[in-house]
């Protein structure tokens, strides 16, 4: 299997750092790698009741012998990288091999301003981002006035180009906004300051991929976000500004769609959501409450509560159609041993009408109402199971039928957060 795409199916926060550290340790993988988004992600390991969140980082830096890699489509705020590596290093673990590509485009402090002041002035209408400074990232990129890694080895060329990216963003933020114009000199000396210790790890990352898939080697690409924030197909203008989905991840790391292997989804066996955006199952009672408390459903990258609502097959089959997943990896199960019943969204009542599939305009989905199917409850912990056989007779039927509901085998399912606590349906 040489190269396994690894990606969210939901709106986030699915277990991907999970997935890939249970791929990680089963299979010998020889470069973890990012390829879209920056440090908005959060994604948890637990190694031997240890945790660990990795934010820019592919969370294979935690693995041994693997290589990470930040590719080209990834946003990089070099003071979160730093930060971010020196904090695992003062936990004294041993980072892997590190490299960053050149093409990739950088976040500069005035891009988390420039996120939080639009934040502010959206007000009701707010996306509730993480405030990291992405979408004013990817903005200058799509609006050709970014600033890419290469970039900060050439001051000339640095200055340059940080001018040109300030010059209609200084307007916008002392004519629109009221707020002080950002000066090239500090934007220039801020991102200089990180030239020196970032050069060794520069370099052409699509072709260090491409050369290790023609040497056989095993890549495994390690989504951030989700299918459903995905800039093209999720919920927008609720989503992030970049594309997660599998063909994203072609994009991002300058690897061609044919040589992809196999594409997991992972998916909770209920759902979560953090920022704004429309969310059929959401759960504004007591359930909703208990899966909060339950799933520890809080924010690793902004502490903030996630909602929570039931599992929605429909989400699971528009992932599986847009991203051509080969397998699902289902998380969370040990959760859902609380219910005596538990809800499973098989379809929308739109507008008085039964939907089966993804609608296909906003407005309907905003006014989608899920129908739900009922299955029975296990009512007990599960998270000491270690093969399909362990699990209780009506957890094994919940993910059967999830199966058979959400277009993808399942390949894996999480029963609680440590390395060892998955078990493998489908070897
Ligand atoms: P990611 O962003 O997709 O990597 O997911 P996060 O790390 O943001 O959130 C997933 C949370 O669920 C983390 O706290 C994980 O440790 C935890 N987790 C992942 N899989 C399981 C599982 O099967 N059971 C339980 N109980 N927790 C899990
Ligand atoms: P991982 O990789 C969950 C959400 C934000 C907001 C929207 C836009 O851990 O699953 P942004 O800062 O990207 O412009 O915010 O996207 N969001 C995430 N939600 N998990 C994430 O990453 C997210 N990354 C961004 O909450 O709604
Ligand atoms: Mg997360």
């Amino acid at each position: 299997m040489p190269a396994i795409v690894v990606l969210g199916a939901q709106w986030g926060d699915e277990g991907k750092g999970k997935a890939t550290d249970q791929l990680a340790t089963t299979d010998s993988i020889d470069f973890v790698v990012r390829t879209s988004g920056g440090h908005n992600a959060g994604h948890t390991i637990v190694i031997n009741g240890e945790k660990y969140a990795t934010h820019l980082l592919p969370s294979g830096i935690l693995t041994p012998g693997a290589t990470s890699v930040i590719a080209g489509g990834v946003v990089v705020s070099p003071e979160a990288l730093f930060r971010e590596l020196d904090g695992l290093v003062a936990r004294g673990v041993e980072v892997a091999d590190l490299k960053v590509s050149a093409n990739a485009h950088v976040i500069a402090s005035y891009h988390a301003t420039i996120d939080k002041v639009t934040e502010r002035f959206l007000g009701k209408n707010q996306i509730g981002t993480t405030g990291r400074g992405i979408g004013p990232a990817y903005a200058d990129k799509v609006n050709r006035v970014g600033v890419r890694i290469a970039d900060l080895f050439d001051e000339g060329i640095l200055r340059e180009k940080v001018e040109a990216a300030l010059d209609v963003r200084n307007h916008l933020l002392t004519k629109v906004y009221n707020r002080r114009a950002i000066e090239v000199d500090t934007v220039v000396e801020e991102l200089l300051s990180y030239a020196e210790r970032l050069e060794p790890m520069v370099c052409d990352t699509s072709l260090l991929l491409n050369r290790a898939l023609d040497a056989g080697q095993t890549v495994l690409f390690e989504g951030a976000q989700a299918t459903m924030l995905d800039v093209d197909h999720g919920t927008y203008p609720f989503v992030t500004s970049s594309n997660p989905v599998a063909g994203g991840v072609c994009v991002g790391a300058g690897v061609g769609p044919t040589r992809i292997d196999r594409v997991i989804g992972v998916i909770k066996a209920y759902t979560t959501r953090v920022g704004s955006g429309p969310f059929p199952t959401e759960l504004f009672d007591d359930d909703g409450a208990q899966l909060q408390q339950l799933g520890g459903e809080i924010g690793v990258s902004t502490g903030r509560t996630r909602r929570c609502g039931w599992y929605d097959a429909v989400v699971a089959r528009y992932a599986s159609r847009v991203n051509g997943l080969t397998d699902f990896f289902l998380t969370k199960l040990d959760i859902l041993g609380a219910w005596e019943q538990i809800p499973v969204c098989v379809a929308y009542e739109i507008d008085g009408k039964r939907v089966d599939e993804m609608p296909m305009t906003q407005t309907e989905f905003h006014h989608a109402k899920p129908v739900y199917e009922y299955f029975e409850g296990w009512q007990s912990d599960i998270s000491d199971c270690r093969s399909f056989d362990d699990l209780p007779k009506n957890a094994q039927v919940y993910v059967q039928a999830l199966e058979e509901m959400s277009g993808s085998r399942i390949w894996a399912v999480g029963v609680g957060p440590g390395r060892e606590q998955t078990v493998v349906v489908h070897p």
